[in-house]
């Protein structure tokens, strides 16, 4: 909301009223976002029930900390669950991703 990540099971719809939101769909509509090819080339997904919400806090993070730490990336993401344990893999590809700016420069947004 607004490019803060929010978890939409413990968002009101009301406080996005006037905000912009910006779904897993609207990070592109080939998923040719950085980071949803970070997840494909690494390989990331398993059973994939808490990759939308992985790939939009990773992408929240790159947005306002370019080329986070290990430590950055499990204190953005300790909220989000992954009951099949890719952990290693979400770092290895928001690791792998440059910086939010070539980010920009790719897609026009993060
Ligand atoms: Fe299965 Fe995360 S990929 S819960």
């Amino acid at each position: 909301i607004d490019g803060q990540a929010a978890k939409s099971c413990n968002t009101k719809a009301s406080a996005a009223i006037g905000k912009t939101v910006t779904t897993i769909e609207g990070l592109s509509t080939d998923s040719s976002h950085p980071v949803q090819v970070a997840w494909t080339e690494g390989d990331v997904p398993q059973c994939g029930y808490c990759q939308s919400g992985q790939i939009m806090a990773a992408a929240a993070l790159l947005s306002k900390r370019p080329n986070p730490s290990d430590f950055d990336i499990d204190a953005e993401m300790a909220d989000n669950i992954c009951r099949c344990g890719t952990y290693e893999r979400i770092r290895g590809a928001v690791r792998s991703l440059g910086s939010a700016e070539d980010l920009e420069e790719e897609t026009g947004d993060v």
